[in-house]
């Protein structure tokens, strides 16, 4: 069974939209470790759109689980991986026009960098997962790159409408999880996982973590809005 690691990056989002202190990530890191999340991710963009240095700089301290550091493979995120020493780094792409990782990151196409800057890292005692799309070719490039893990890409299955698609993008998945372990990497996988669509991931064979955001946060907002109003009508109301 994979252990699950919680995307807060969405937490950041929210307080980013009014540039203000609430909601803190570093609150809902602890929260979710109350709940039982096995390891807190966030994804440190160039453009600082939602998670800053602040955060990452405070989880370092206080996160109990492992600190997963999501980032580009560029000069300015492994110095600041390097001074910060999270639990380990994820590679991922990122261009700045879209509005969430789209593919995984190219290994094959970048083979000499992705090799130097996994050393580095590696290097340093921080382990690092690359973000690939579940391709033999990419997780050949992994394994030839050196990285002790690789994250699978479970968009395209997340996307799949209908059973056929869904299942072809499963066994996709499940194969290219048999081909790496037999390549000695180890395998987590995540983006577009959903309360409907995680369980069928959730038991191939081999997966040790599965990363989810979006929609353990949309939820998060959901459930706890009746509390937020009740709470909020009880201190207008001098009841609280
Ligand atoms: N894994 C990686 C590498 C990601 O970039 C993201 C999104 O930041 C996730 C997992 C989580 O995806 P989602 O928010 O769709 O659950």
């Amino acid at each position: 069974m994979p252990t699950l690691g919680v995307n807060i990056d969405h937490i950041a989002t929210l307080r980013q939209t009014r540039r203000t202190v609430e909601p803190d990530p570093v609150a809902a890191a602890v929260l979710a470790e109350l709940a039982g999340a096995d390891g807190i991710t966030v994804h440190l963009r160039e453009d600082r759109r939602h998670m800053q240095d602040r955060d990452v700089r405070l989880l370092r301290e206080t996160v109990r689980t492992h600190l997963n550091l999501e980032m580009a493979a560029t000069d300015e995120m492994v110095a600041i991986a390097l001074d910060l020493k999270p639990d380990y780094v994820t590679l991922v792409p990122e261009r700045r026009e879209e509005v969430t990782t789209e593919g995984g990151l190219d290994i094959a196409g970048q083979l000499d960098r992705i090799k130097s800057v996994v050393a580095t890292l590696q290097g340093a005692k921080m382990p690092v997962s690359l973000f690939i799309d579940a391709t033999t070719e990419q997780i050949e490039a992994s394994a030839h790159a050196g990285a002790q893990f690789i994250e699978l890409h479970t968009g395209p299955y997340a996307e799949a409408q209908r059973e056929p698609e869904q299942q072809r993008e499963l066994d996709i998945l499940s194969q290219g999880t048999a081909q790496a372990i037999a390549l000695d990497l180890r395998v987590n996988a995540g983006h577009g996982l959903t309360y409907w669509n995680t369980a069928p991931v959730a038991r191939i064979p081999g997966i040790e973590e599965l990363n989810i955001g979006h929609s353990i946060i949309s939820r998060a907002a959901l459930v706890g809005i009746e509390r937020a109003v009740r709470e909020m009508k009880a201190l207008i109301q001098g009841r609280a």
